[in-house]
């Protein structure tokens, strides 16, 4: 397949793991800062008349941007026949409305200046909330590939008698889907936000929790204060030791401790962005993704 990786600096095992499924190539890339911290590029391979994936792990977003824009410009003058970007995790989703007056819907410019550096986005589950498909803020192909099958699959595997609990509202598309393919049922808590690291959640039925784990699915889990309220939530109300999958393992340096002392009994997350607690794998989906979008 006319398909190369090229991997931006922390995205390398990601490119090699899904160049390797789908048997084609990654080309490396130099990259250093000058001593006044402006980026230093050099693709170390022949682009001209490939097409080309640019994969990126966007933990933190912010430092990467230029380089990431300025990888893409040069790919296309070293003749690149398209170039496309692979985030496993899709940063700036979650401001998708203008809270307050003046505020930036940064969603949106995101999906703007993404779209007019490459041609096709593939991304695991983004934060669709307010905004119903990644079409309706991104202006090129793309695909969201969903976790939900694969952590049906790690549930079934490694959960007995599974109860799936969403955190708030928005997690009822994900955790709907993962209860139907594990074959369980699923329940969804309400969170009320009072800050970026303060939550409120409330939980109105416990009855049809007893005798279950429940596995508590978020899709990003940054401070960790989402799930470990939620496990609060539930042990409080005398249920089981609650199993705590995250999809996005953002993690603060604190956010796993903080969700164990709250009591859960395991968190693992999948593997979009690396981190210790990655459990469960997703580069078969996204690999099979890919070529539809590519070319
Ligand atoms: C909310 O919009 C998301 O689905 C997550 O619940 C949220 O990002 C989790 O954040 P934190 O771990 O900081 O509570």
């Amino acid at each position: 397949m006319n398909l190369d990786f090229v991997p931006m600096p922390g995205a390398q095992a990601c490119a090699t793991a899904l160049a390797r499924h789908l048997g084609t190539r990654v080309t490396a890339l130099e990259s250093r800062r000058f001593p006044d911290g402006e980026i230093y590029l050099r693709v170390l391979g022949d682009v001209a008349g490939r097409h080309i994936a640019v994969v990126a792990q966007l933990r933190d977003p912010d430092p990467q941007l230029p380089g990431l824009l300025f990888l893409a410009d040069a790919l296309r003058d070293l003749g690149a026949t398209g170039v496309g970007l692979v985030a496993p995790y899709l940063p700036y989703m979650r401001q998708d409305t203008r809270f307050r007056p003046g505020e930036a819907i940064t969603s949106r410019s995101f999906a703007r200046i993404v779209s007019a550096a490459f041609d096709w986005l593939a991304t695991v589950d983004p934060h669709l909330h307010r905004v119903a498909s990644l079409d309706a803020l991104y202006a090129i192909r793309s695909a969201a590939v969903p976790s939900a099958p694969a952590i049906a699959r790690w549930v079934q595997a490694e959960v007995a008698q599974p109860q799936i609990v969403g955190p708030d509202e928005e997690s009822a598309q994900w955790v709907a889907e993962v209860a139907r393919l594990a074959g369980c049922p699923f329940s969804v808590l309400r969170k009320q936000r009072r800050g970026d690291r303060e939550v409120e959640i409330a939980w109105a039925d416990t009855a049809a929790l007893r005798g279950r784990t429940p596995v508590l699915v978020d899709d990003i889990v940054s401070s960790g204060q989402t799930l470990a309220t939620a496990v609060r939530v539930l042990r409080a109300a005398g249920l089981a030791a609650p199993v705590c999958v995250g999809v996005h393992a953002l993690f603060d340096p604190e956010a796993v401790a903080n969700v164990l002392a709250a009591g859960a009994a395991r968190v693992v997350s999948c593997n979009t962005l690396p981190h210790p607690s990655n459990a469960i794998d997703l580069t078969a989906a996204l690999a099979q993704a890919i070529p539809g979008i590519a070319a």
